[in-house]
């Protein structure tokens, strides 16, 4: 799968919007992630209105790009979904970075360049952006992805450390 080696954060966009077909794989990728015990607690806001756009980004020091993107989506936790006994025991936050992540290369795969953004456990974010919109006390914006089409090109750069590989032991 290239685009695990060719997606990098992007960060300006053109002021082309992003189409609703495109919208939408997006998202079919989000809700393919895997699942603790398959509870798909995910639920996403999407957001389109350059007032809402801008609000954003003054939520937090490092969401300032938010204000020219045409688009963003709140990948958000239902916790109460997340629930599966009464152990108190939850796996929500990797199910929602796993969303992310695929979101994220869906946005490569179709053209387009995004960044997540941290929001959960910032919690000054969680309540900005949860009394801007709306969002139930059982529902936690877990990241935002701001996307659009790439102002410039962009390209990622090889990571691989073999150091950094353990076989069979640690040392
Ligand atoms: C949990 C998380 C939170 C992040 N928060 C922000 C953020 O608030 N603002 C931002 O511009 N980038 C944010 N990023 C993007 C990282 O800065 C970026 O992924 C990292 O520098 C590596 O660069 P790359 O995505 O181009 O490979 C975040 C990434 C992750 C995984």
């Amino acid at each position: 799968m290239s685009t695990i080696f060719t997606r990098c954060s992007v960060r300006s966009y053109l002021s082309k919007p992003v189409e609703d077909d495109k919208i939408e794989r997006i998202l079919r990728a989000g809700f393919q992630a895997p699942s603790a015990h398959n509870r798909q607690p995910w639920e996403f806001l999407v957001v389109s209105d350059k007032g809402d756009l801008k609000a954003i980004a003054g939520m937090s020091p490092w969401s300032a790009m938010a204000e020219k993107a045409p688009l963003c989506i709140a990948c958000c936790a239902d916790t109460e979904r997340a629930r599966f006994d009464d152990s108190g025991e939850t796996w929500w936050v990797e199910d929602l970075a796993a969303a992310t992540e695929n979101i994220l290369l869906q946005i490569e795969e179709e053209g387009l360049g995004g960044v997540w953004l941290g929001w959960y456990p910032a919690m000054e974010r969680v309540k900005s952006f949860s009394a801007h919109f709306g969002l139930p006390s059982h529902i936690v914006p877990f990241s935002l992805v701001v996307l659009g089409y790439p102002a410039h090109p962009h390209k990622s750069t090889g990571r691989y450390d073999g150091a950094r590989v353990h076989y069979g032991r640690w040392a």
